[in-house]
């Protein structure tokens, strides 16, 4: 991670070739992790992985992202899906680079 960057080569991981592939990302010197997730856009989009209710860490189950700590649910685009959360899953800037790069700058929310 440089000055709040991470930059995530996309061809070295496949699972973000297929809509809905989802990909946890733990920055280096991080205990914080987040998800790249490939949506229908054309670039991935990057997010947060700490609950909007309390702050827990949300985890990939079968195809959607999910609280272990009150059972909030989350689509892959952030939305809330089931409470108690009511805030979506805040999204950080990514853009593409050449050469498939991504760049998520975890600074700034989109
Ligand atoms: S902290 Fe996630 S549902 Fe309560």
């Amino acid at each position: 991670m440089t000055n709040g960057q991470v930059h995530v080569r996309l061809r070295e991981h496949p699972e973000l070739h297929e809509e809905h592939g989802v990909l946890r990302v733990t920055p280096e010197g991080s205990t914080d992790s987040f998800f790249v997730v490939r949506t229908s856009a054309d670039v991935p989009i990057a997010l947060s992985s700490v609950c909007t209710h309390l702050g827990c860490a949300v985890e990939l189950v079968t195809g959607q992202l999910v609280c272990p700590c009150h059972g909030s649910t989350y689509a892959l685009d952030g939305t809330v899906r089931r409470g108690p959360a009511v805030k979506p899953l805040p999204r950080y800037t990514a853009r593409l680079e050449p050469d498939d790069v991504l760049v998520i700058d975890l600074g700034k929310s989109a």
